[in-house]
């Protein structure tokens, strides 16, 4: 097990006019558990087949430690790769599917035996060793190409590419779960592409965003949460999404509209910036209880066990997540309190600061 390196590694598939992955320098830290998670097109797989020599990209060097590998094959890195669909020999038993990779490196038969049946029961598998993989049905047969990702225990690195979409989504939740434990057991480095956030979120230790061929912002689950450092991670995770809404600096003070929402955490420039801040933190008070924004309700969905209130403040939609019940109506107008240390700043998508409770107005 190695750390993974990218140094200034990026890949253009039309001789540099546009990069499916852009230049980047990051390192993917040894047994750890990694989501890498962004939208269709963002250059998630280009990304994973770079690690594991797949492609070869066009610019930038790749190291395992301190070992080069730019120039190195798949199989001299010791990658194990798993796809979105399955992979695997029809006419073979799954047992001779999952035994495959390790015969294939020579590992004694007893070996081979202890790790299939080890990953076969891990995975279910148990009750079909001896059926042939043709006669599985798709489901089944990704959970046997999972296993012949998951059998090797000396590799660099499991790399996963969606490897459930073809699941039932029942099965998923317990096959991540699996996933999770092989983790803890194997101790092996795993990068799990998705462009499912509870997917992410569920299975990683770290999740690294990825948005338009760039990393930008990897963290624990929560932190990307609680505190997202671009605006894409603020709409990308969560549900519904962060509120984004035009604001003002005017000297230490932050307005949106007419109204001072809170100081600035730290000096800035003064002109426009974006607050952010997420649809659970958003508090719908009284007029004059504490800084508030005066916002005209549009609608509300019962979601069951909470309500989100859609409301417009000036032109713009702000959703805040209230109790069950609430009894907010269409048309009426009222006052969203955005609390300062869940309410941050952006300038060109990028967070620039955050906000301070404004003096003696009894903010909370
Ligand atoms: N073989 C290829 N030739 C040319 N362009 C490609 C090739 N593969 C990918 N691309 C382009 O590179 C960009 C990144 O693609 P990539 O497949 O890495 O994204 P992705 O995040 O895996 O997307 P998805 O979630 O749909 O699988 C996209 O614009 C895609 O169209
Ligand atoms: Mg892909």
């Amino acid at each position: 097990m190695a750390d993974i390196r990218l140094e200034g590694v990026g890949h253009s598939y039309d001789g540099g006019r546009t990069w499916a992955v852009k230049p980047m320098t990051w390192t993917w830290r040894s047994s750890r558990a990694y989501a890498l998670l962004g939208p269709s097109g963002c250059g998630k797989t280009t990304l994973l087949n770079i690690i594991s020599g797949l492609i070869t990209p066009t610019e930038g060097r790749i190291f395992f430690d301190d070992r080069d590998v730019t120039e190195v094959s798949t199989r001299g890195r010791d990658i194990a790769q798993v796809f979105q669909f399955p992979v695997l020999y029809e006419e073979m038993s799954v047992y001779d599917n999952l035994a495959f990779p390790l015969r294939n490196r020579k590992v004694p038969k007893p070996e081979v035996d202890r790790r299939v049946r080890q990953v076969s029961r891990l995975l279910g598998l148990d009750q079909v060793l001896s059926r042939r993989s043709r006669r599985l049905d798709a489901g089944r047969q990704q959970i046997v190409s999972l296993g012949r990702g998951l059998v090797r225990s000396q590799v660099a690195a499991v790399l996963l590419d969606e490897p459930l979409t073809v699941v039932d989504p029942a099965l998923k939740w317990t096959l991540r779960s699996k996933l999770k434990e092989i983790h803890r057991d194997t101790g092996h480095t795993l990068i799990y592409v998705t462009h499912d956030q509870t997917e992410a979120l569920t299975f990683a230790d770290e999740v690294v965003v990825l948005n338009d061929g760039a990393i930008v912002q990897a963290g624990e689950p929560s932190e990307l949460f609680l505190s997202p450092s671009h605006e894409f991670v603020g709409h990308f995770i969560g549900s519904p999404g962060m509120n984004m809404l035009p604001a003002e600096i005017a000297g230490d003070v932050v307005r949106v509209g007419q109204e001072d929402v809170g100081r600035v955490g730290e000096p800035l420039p003064p002109g426009p910036v974006r607050i952010g801040v997420r649809p659970e933190f958003v508090r719908i008070t009284r007029a004059g209880t504490s800084p508030g924004v005066p916002a005209r309700v549009t609608a509300i969905d019962r979601m069951g066990a909470y309500d989100l209130v859609h409301t417009l403040v000036g032109e713009h939609q702000v959703i805040a997540k209230a109790e069950a019940g609430s009894a907010y109506r269409p048309d009426a107008v009222e006052f969203l309190h955005f609390p300062a240390d869940r309410t941050f700043l952006f300038r060109d998508e990028v967070r620039c600061g955050s906000l301070a409770p404004l003096n003696g107005r009894g903010q909370a």
